[in-house]
């Protein structure tokens, strides 16, 4: 059919054309609006999930959620060994900024700008070893009231983070509404600076303060988030975001086709279902290669049969393929292992489940190695976001059906 009118958009953070099954997170959201509004306590929210089950396009919903409240937003997509001070400051100069027309008081904007750019430079110059600044760290705040001191600027992270998002906090007190700072790939932040927002976020939760962090990250943030602060399990309310159950699956594919009066046979969904497992990433890219393959509405099981094999190659370069290469021929052997012992113990209990947590000890049996030795390049795999460890002693691959994508690679 015309691939111009394809609605089915696979891709990271691409908005899809029907964002199904996630209902419960959107109402739950905006009631946590209307009760900090109100001045009741709320907790912060995390977004938890594997890759591509749409964290990034439902923190997207939830943000335009917010604005639709009249709140202030910013959001952040945190990297590794990068500090979230500059980030943060730029996303809450874009919350107040938002805000800044509705409040009486120019002059307590201006107020907050300065502490906001005093908290912006305190920032360590960039380019450890005296190496010049990188283009991206010279951050122009673009604010033209002078920098304060005494109040966000003390170097400390946790100090001013606290000081900072208190003062944000009042300002949306002034004009009644709240602000809410998003945080993409929260996992990534570096240890001090987790301690610091957890700091930030249970200081304004005593102070009922309007300001919330919504936070999106791998399955193993909450285990980041309460190795920083203990009380952080009772801080943040926790939402795990999985893969579609059927149907929603079949709703995030109908939907959209009907809209451009197309329909599918009961038989095609079956099918579609049972390739995509639900996931939200792959039930975009076989929907779109299917409606491309089809030569007419209704599409069949066969269509699909047909279109199948390009979804697959698409996805072993778009999804799998780019986060493969990321890895070193020693993290590689050590997630060929993992696939392949996922696999006996998805064999052994007769389940289907190939995305199952495989305990360490026996990857290093499987390679004849000693555990320890294994460490660096398990470490360095959970930093590059490959895999995670959800429970003590195993890990798990955070992109759904990697370990069958590996065992199809030539080693
Ligand atoms: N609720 C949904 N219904 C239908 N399609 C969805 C839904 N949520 C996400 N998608 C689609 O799934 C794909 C992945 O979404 P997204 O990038 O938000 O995932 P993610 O969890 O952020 O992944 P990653 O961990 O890799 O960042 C996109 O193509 C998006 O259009
Ligand atoms: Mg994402």
């Amino acid at each position: 059919m015309d691939p111009v009118r394809n609605p089915y958009a696979p891709g990271a953070g691409q908005r899809p054309p029907e964002l199904a099954g996630r209902g419960r997170e959107l109402d739950v959201f905006d009631v946590v609006l209307e009760r900090i509004a109100r001045g009741r306590p709320e907790r912060s929210l995390m977004l938890t999930g594997l890759r591509g089950v749409g964290k990034t396009v439902l923190l997207n919903t939830l943000r335009s959620q917010a604005i639709n409240h009249l709140w202030g937003t910013g959001k952040i997509e945190a990297r590794p060994d990068q500090s979230l001070r500059r980030p943060v400051a730029a996303a809450l100069h874009m919350a107040v900024r938002e805000l800044a027309p509705r409040h009486r008081a120019p002059d307590r904007i201006d107020a907050f700008l300065g502490v906001l750019k005093a908290f912006a430079q305190r920032a360590a110059p960039a380019g450890r070893g005296g190496a010049a600044p990188k283009m991206r760290d010279r951050w122009q705040p673009g604010i033209d009231v002078p920098a304060s001191s005494g109040r966000a600027d003390s170097g400390d992270i946790e100090i001013d983070l606290v000081e900072l998002l208190t003062d944000a906090a009042a300002v949306a007190t002034d004009v009644g509404t709240g602000i809410a700072i998003f945080i993409d790939e929260m996992q990534d932040l570096g240890a001090e600076d987790v301690s610091a927002l957890c700091a930030a976020c249970h200081e304004l939760s005593q102070l009922g303060a309007p300001l919330i962090v919504v936070g999106a990250g791998l399955p193993h943030l909450p285990a980041v988030l309460s190795a920083a602060k203990s009380y952080s399990e009772r801080l943040f309310r926790y939402q795990r975001i999985d893969r579609l159950d059927r149907i929603a699956a079949d709703q995030a594919l109908c939907a959209p086709a009907e809209r451009e009066e197309v329909e599918y046979e009961q038989k095609a969904l079956d099918l579609l279902y049972e390739k995509s497992g639900g996931y939200p990433y792959f039930v975009q890219a076989y929907g779109k290669a299917t409606w491309d393959h089809a030569p007419r509405s209704p599409i069949t099981a066969a269509d699909v049969r047909v279109a199948a094999p390009e979804a697959e190659a698409e996805l072993a370069v778009g999804f799998f393929g780019s986060r493969f290469e990321r890895a070193t021929p020693a993290e590689r052997e050590y997630m060929r292992a993992m696939a392949t012992l996922a696999l006996v113990d998805g064999e052994d209990s007769g389940r289907d489940d190939m995305d199952a947590a495989v305990p360490t000890a026996e990857i290093a049996r499987a390679l004849g190695r000693k555990p320890a030795s294994l460490s660096p390049a398990r470490d360095a795999l959970i930093k590059k976001g490959l895999i995670y460890s959800g429970e003590r002693g195993t890990v798990a691959f955070t992109v759904p059906h990697f370990g069958r994508y590996l065992r199809t690679q030539p080693a």
